[in-house]
């Protein structure tokens, strides 16, 4: 009903609306005063965290886009060597786990059978297994060792968005508390990164009032029939993630690429007025990166590609190139797909709109998979 909706004309619109809360509520009690992550929720031992050698994360769809962007503050923050799989393939590849290895089981529902699948392989091969879920007492949590939950309320539209960035603020916390636990070098930098995630709700929210022009945008693009995502580094799972979107919502011709891959072979998909959304990293930080990105942008743009850029706010080298630009506040790299996210979605969810698609039930999708 509309009451359920909150007066908005789609759940999904309802829950990106939410965002900020789902982030700030999945922080809510987890750094103490003195800035330190107290997880005291994860029962796993700590002199077991800082004995583990490997981490494997196994989800599906949008849960493993989060876990690939894990990946990139895992291996940062705790310098442990992390993997990860699509839960689908994890099983039957015969993957070498052991005691020391902790296994990240994220899921939004709790209930995915081939989530369920991998974390009970993990389990009998004696690795240690923590999910992180949206749903209490659902079956995967209560098969694992540990759970950290996400507390972004119910989701009901199939197309995930606020678990997706409650599961994004899951793994910097894991990643954070292995780095804590384990005492890296990154001591200083964790800290500092603990009191950027304790404001980086109120910068979701700064995107959210700024959706009428990437709005306007997904209309002006209904027609087209393929439209193409690129990043490096973490912005390369966002446009996996921004192109899953479009795919079950949009029923676009879809997909993502690292950006540095284009080269490869990619690059001789673009034709005239062919929509390229790029996901541009910060120019403060990694800058190499963002150097390359710009170069990407201009071959693309020579190609006939229509650009539309997502970037940094002040970060004026990609003006000159950018067909549409898409601003977003200014975060350390490692969080920069709290924010650049929320644009994809909202774009998305418009298209769909527009071209007369339910939004909340696409076809052929169930929000849980229970089947393998
Ligand atoms: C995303 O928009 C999806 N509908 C889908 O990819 C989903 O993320 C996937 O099926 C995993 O679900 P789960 O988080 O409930 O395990």
């Amino acid at each position: 009903s509309a009451a359920e909706k909150g007066g908005y004309d789609y759940f999904m619109l309802k829950e990106i609306a939410e965002q900020p809360k789902a982030v700030a509520d999945t922080l809510l009690g987890r750094i103490d005063a003195a800035g330190l992550l107290t997880l005291d929720e994860v029962r796993i031992p700590v002199h077991e965290l800082r004995e583990i050698d490997k981490v494997v994360i196994v989800a599906c769809g949008t849960a493993f886009h989060a876990g690939l962007i894990a990946k990139y503050a895992i291996e940062h923050w705790t310098r442990i060597p992390c993997e990860v799989e699509l839960a689908s393939e994890f099983r039957y590849r015969d993957p070498i786990l052991g005691a020391r290895s902790l296994v990240i089981a994220i899921s939004q529902s709790g209930e995915t059978m081939d989530t369920l699948m991998a974390l009970r392989h993990a389990r009998e091969q004696g690795s240690k297994v923590l999910a992180i879920c949206n749903t209490n007492g659902s079956t995967i949590p209560r098969e694992s060792d540990a759970v950290l939950y996400t507390h972004a309320g119910p989701e009901v539209a199939v197309a995930s968005t606020k678990a997706f960035l409650t599961q994004l603020v899951a793994c910097y916390l894991v990643a954070l508390y292995l780095g804590q636990v384990r005492g890296t070098k990154w001591g200083d930098e964790i800290q500092a990164v603990i009191r950027d995630l304790s404001q980086i709700s109120g910068e979701v929210e700064r995107v959210l009032e700024t959706m009428e022009p990437v709005r306007e945008l997904a209309r002006s693009v209904a027609s087209k029939n393929t439209v193409l995502f690129l990043g490096r580094h973490v912005g390369y799972p966002v446009a996996l993630e921004g192109a899953l979107k479009l795919k079950e919502l949009a029923y676009m011709h879809a997909e993502g690429f690292a950006a540095g891959e284009l080269k490869h072979g990619p690059i001789a998909l673009i034709e005239e007025g062919m929509p390229v959304v790029v996901v541009v990293p910060s120019p403060r930080g990694r800058s190499v990166l963002h150097d390359k990105i710009v170069s990407n942008i201009q071959e693309i743009r020579a190609r006939g590609a229509m650009t539309i850029v997502i970037a940094e706010e002040g970060d004026e080298t990609v003006v000159p190139y950018a067909d549409h630009l898409i601003r977003i506040p200014a975060t350390p790299t490692l969080l920069q797909p709290l924010v650049a996210t929320v644009p994809l979605q909202v774009f998305a969810c418009e298209l769909a709109t527009a071209r007369g698609n339910e939004v909340d039930q696409p076809r052929n999708l169930a929000k849980s998979v229970t089947v393998e």
